[in-house]
């Protein structure tokens, strides 16, 4: 633990290490965790694990399997305790944390069975209070947890322990929040079916771990992060009460130590080389904090708000706003394919060629139209060569109701046509459908057929969204990922068939702009893996005449929305645009409430470039230009 903190760390409570990406991360994690197993098993002593489930710690698992197998080491002296369990869930169910605790790690290493410890989501109602008081003991029999691995919650939950839990709390039941619902709602195929309660070790249980380092990877977690690091120590945010634990670390990647001030406010923790992004950074933050557009920014604001080198350097304050806000103008376009015959000096995007060969990759059928459906709009209207491609079906989010739905009205067809009998694969087809839907239960896993089933539900829809848009159904292509079709949420993992793919579809359409997502996305997410698996072929495919001329532009779907100085260019849109746009996104059955609620990010980039003094526009769409190619 760094016992000496640097001036840019000075306003962490919790010592917090920022590794360039998860796996490096989960590397350093894994060798400590290493040393202790190590370190007991030469004293014939047991070591004691606490353990978390979700997204977060998959690679931090996979690293202990890979110590395992490629170098030995063994887990027979492991004693673990995992944090929590949904209620109502059985050992066995697909979503249960002790099936993803075999899947993810324990099937494939030498701990005893015996050694696991995870709460029962089945144990009934007037049992629980003793089954948690149990818990509580056995942690203290087997000598107290040495060493706890946390995940963060949205809501700033460690294990299930939800805004309003206490230091003492102990191993108990809870109400799951809302957002934490909200973000388990595509493992469940919709909101609704994601269990309401769950046990959980309580705050108290978890600060008497000798040791504990807490996970968190992507810009989704960067508030709350900062939140949980620099904040004050508050019920409202369980993970702060880390800042009171004299050997809890914070160990996170770049996209989620986004929010704290030394990575955001740099200038507040020390000197800063004020490069042309951190200096447009420094003078909206500014604008945005005193709430005066650029161009009213006095030398004042620049020196009480820590900004006076800024000025020194850069200054006088007055040509330093102009500089800035031709920067911010310049980023807005209606073209956002170029506009041709144009001056593009001071354009986002180059005039030539015209049209463009655009591709448009959407993770998941529907981020595309989310991210940038009002873009798309225009790049076909303005004449581009479009090309929609959903890389993945999206099966996985698609609620058994819609199975349902397609399988019903397919067999009152049956009944309906004139030739029944000429009918009669298709009515076999629905029947099998059904009764895969029945015998699967509520939560059981989609077998092969009902996940062909669901992807081509989404199809129909995408097509429908893209259309309604101007796109026509030549124009939307469907990659079907194999990582995606073989896998569930949280544990997908790539292969080589994955990137032949990819980098056959670029090969085939050798374009001139892509527009991409993930970038900034939870890297086990289906936009992070999807921008992983882009950002490698885009890597072999430089020295290709394409590739040195193709622009790469990232929208943000479901994740953090861009901040005004990030943005590289704004495409606005009109209210009737955004009406379009929102009744395209109208065709798709599956959508979460942010993503039904896209057209509210819309208008508050629109708002913030309000307030920067530019143009009041109804809503804009924000892209990123990355720098690879
Ligand atoms: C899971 C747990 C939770 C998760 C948190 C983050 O055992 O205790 O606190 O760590 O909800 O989940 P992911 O990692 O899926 O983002």
């Amino acid at each position: 633990m760094p016992t000496v903190r640097s001036a840019a760390e000075a306003h962490e409570k919790t010592p917090t290490v920022i590794f360039p990406g998860s796996a490096e991360a989960a590397r350093a994690l894994a060798a400590e965790v290493r040393q202790l197993i190590e370190s007991r098993a030469r004293e014939g002593r047991n070591a004691v694990l606490g353990l978390a489930t979700g997204s977060t710690p998959v690679p931090f698992y996979r690293e202990l399997i890979r110590l395992h197998r490629e170098e030995k080491l063994s887990f027979k002296n492991v004693v673990t305790f995992n944090l929590d369990e949904y209620y109502g869930l059985p050992a066995d169910h697909p979503e249960s944390y002790a099936r993803f605790m075999r899947e993810q790690l324990f099937d494939s290493i030498d701990i005893p069975s015996d050694h696991i410890n995870i709460p029962s989501g089945t144990i009934p109602s007037d049992q629980v209070f003793e089954h948690c008081r149990q818990y509580e003991e056995k942690i203290e029999a087997a000598g107290g947890i040495d060493f706890q691995i946390l995940g963060i919650g949205r809501t700033g939950h460690i294990g299930f322990n939800e805004p309003g839990s206490s230091r003492d709390s102990l191993t108990r039941r809870i109400t799951l929040d809302r957002v934490t619902r909200q973000d388990a709602a595509a493992d469940f195929r919709g909101e609704e079916n994601v269990p309401r309660f769950a046990i959980t070790m309580g705050v108290g249980t978890i600060l008497r771990a000798k040791k504990i380092v807490l996970m968190a990877w992507g810009e989704n977690k960067a508030g709350v992060v900062a939140r949980a690091v620099e904040g004050p120590v508050t019920e409202a945010v369980s993970a702060s009460f880390l800042q009171d634990h004299d050997a809890a670390r914070f160990f996170i990647d770049a996209g989620a130590s986004r929010e704290l001030t030394r990575v955001k406010l740099p200038w507040l923790v020390g000197p800063v080389s004020w490069t042309p992004a951190e200096t447009r950074r420094a003078v909206v933050w500014q604008a945005m904090k005193t709430k005066h557009p650029v161009l009213k920014l006095v030398d004042e604001d620049y020196n009480e708000h820590g900004l006076s080198d800024l000025l020194s350097e850069q200054g006088p304050g007055y040509q330093l706003n102009i500089r800035i806000f031709n920067r911010l103008q310049h980023t807005i376009t209606g073209w956002p394919g170029g506009k041709p015959d144009a001056d593009d000096t001071f354009r986002p995007e180059r005039a030539k060629p015209f049209p463009k060969r655009c591709l448009i990759l959407s993770p998941e059928p529907q981020d595309a139209i989310v991210g940038m459906g009002g873009t798309l709009d225009r790049l076909v209207e303005q004449g581009h060569d479009v090309r929609l491609i959903a890389l993945t079906s999206g099966s996985l989010r698609v609620p058994d109701s819609e199975a349902d739905k397609f399988a019903a009205t397919l067999s009152e067809l049956g009944e309906a046509v004139k030739d029944p009998a000429g009918w009669k694969e298709q009515t076999e087809y629905a029947h099998e459908i059904l009764r895969l839907l029945e015998e699967k239960g509520e939560f059981g896993e989609d077998p092969p057929l009902l996940r062909q089933l669901k992807g081509l539900i989404l199809r129909g829809e995408l097509r429908d969204a893209a259309h309604a848009l101007g796109l026509g159904a030549d124009r939307v292509h469907f990659l079907d990922l194999p990582f995606y079709e073989k896998g569930r949420y949280r544990r997908f993992v790539t292969t080589d068939d994955d990137l032949a793919a990819l980098s056959n579809l670029l090969e085939r359409h050798k374009p001139h702009q892509i527009y991409c997502t993930g970038d900034a996305a939870d890297p086990s997410s289906v936009a992070g893996i999807t921008f992983k698996l882009l950002d490698a072929v885009l890597e072999r495919c430089e020295g290709q005449d394409w590739c040195g001329t193709c622009s790469l532009w990232s929208y943000r779907g479901r994740e953090k929305p861009l901040e005004a100085h990030e943005i590289d260019m704004a495409v606005p849109m009109s209210p009737l645009q955004l009406e379009r746009k929102v009744r395209s996104l109208s065709r798709y059955g599956s959508l979460s409430s942010l993503e039904l609620n896209i057209a509210d990010r819309n208008r508050q980039h629109a708002g913030d470039y309000d307030a920067l003094g530019l143009a009041e526009y109804e809503a804009i769409e924000a892209f990123q230009r990355r720098s690879r190619v």
